[in-house]
Parts: C-alpha cells; structure tokens; sequence
C-alpha cells in the first residue's frame, strides 16, 4: 500500500429510522493518493454527502473503515477539512472570526498571534473576502458564505500529510 492516500475499505452505513433500518451504503470501496483530485458524482440521495461524511469523522461507518495513510479515522480532524454545503458559520461570528475559531483550534501554540492575524486574513484574500472580512455572515450573499467556508478549510491545511 501506498503511504500518503485515503483509503475507504469496504465501507457500509445503516442509520436508524422509524422504519426500521435504512441502509445508505454498502462495500463501498475508494483510495485516493496524495494530490489526486477526485469528484463523487451521482443522483441525489445516492450516499455522496455520507461518503464526506464517513471520511471527515461525522460518522463513524456501520462496516469497514477509513484510513489515512494507513491509520483509521474515526473522529474529525484538520489534516480531513470540509467545506459544507449549507456553509455551517456561526452567525454572531465574522468571517474573519469564524475562520480564527478553526485556525486557533488547529494552530494554538504552533503560531504566534500575529502568524494566525496573517494566515487567517492571506486565505480570506485567496478567496476575495479582504474588503468583507468582517461583516457577519447575514450580511453577505450564499456565495460569499461558501467562500468563507473555502477560507476556513484552505486555513486547516496541516503539514503533517
Ligand atoms: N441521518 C440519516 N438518517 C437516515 N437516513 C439518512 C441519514 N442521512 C442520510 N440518509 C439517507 O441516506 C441516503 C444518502 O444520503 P446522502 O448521503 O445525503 O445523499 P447525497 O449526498 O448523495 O444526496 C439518502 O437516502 C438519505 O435519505
Ligand atoms: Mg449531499
């Protein structure tokens, strides 16, 4: 096996219904190296979101495993950032503060106050944000938000993978 790749391994996912179990994926194979991009592409309600799921750590898989680099993963982690489809910031926040809340959280005594300042504001101008960095997310449009969100996960990036 490859060092530096995802790798799902036979996964299946059942939740729990009133109707009793739904199962939403079953031995679903999938590795992916270091660099490559792939895209998980089908019709809606088909497991894709679950997938993300499984491989950020929001779930924990009924069978199989997700392994990255050849350790499982079961819970979430900066080196597996996810950019949401419903944005997910907190709305009392600004961008800037929500990308901080993230940054602090990965980086928290490996960068000094002013490396965060840096970081946080080069990665909200990578995705054009500077001139509304610190308007709250009520305040900007849909997409503005999911940039915020890109902002937030290119600030996770981790140097261990
Ligand atoms: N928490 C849950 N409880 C029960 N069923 C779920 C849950 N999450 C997803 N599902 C079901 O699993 C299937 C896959 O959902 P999802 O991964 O969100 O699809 P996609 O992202 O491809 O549109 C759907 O039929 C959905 O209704
Ligand atoms: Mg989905």
């Amino acid at each position: 096996m490859k060092q530096k790749q995802l790798a799902l391994s036979k996964i299946g996912m059942e939740f729990p219904t009133a109707n009793g179990t739904f199962c939403a994926l079953k031995d679903v194979d999938l590795t992916i190296d270091k660099g490559e991009f792939v895209s998980i592409i089908g019709h809606s309600g088909c497991g894709k979101s679950t997938v993300l799921n499984l491989v950020a750590g929001l779930h924990k898989a009924t069978s199989g495993g997700v392994l990255l680099n050849g350790r499982e993963v079961n819970e979430p982690g900066p080196e597996r950032a996810v950019v949401f489809q419903n944005h997910s910031l907190m709305p009392w926040m600004s961008c800037y503060q929500n990308v901080e809340l993230a940054v602090k959280q990965v980086f928290k005594g490996n960068k000094s106050r002013k490396e965060m300042k840096q970081w946080i504001e080069y990665n909200l101008e990578l995705v054009h944000m500077t001139d509304a960095m610190h308007k709250r997310p009520d305040e900007i449009s849909g997409g503005m938000k999911q940039r915020v969100g890109i902002a937030r996960a290119l600030a996770m990036e981790h140097k261990c993978c």
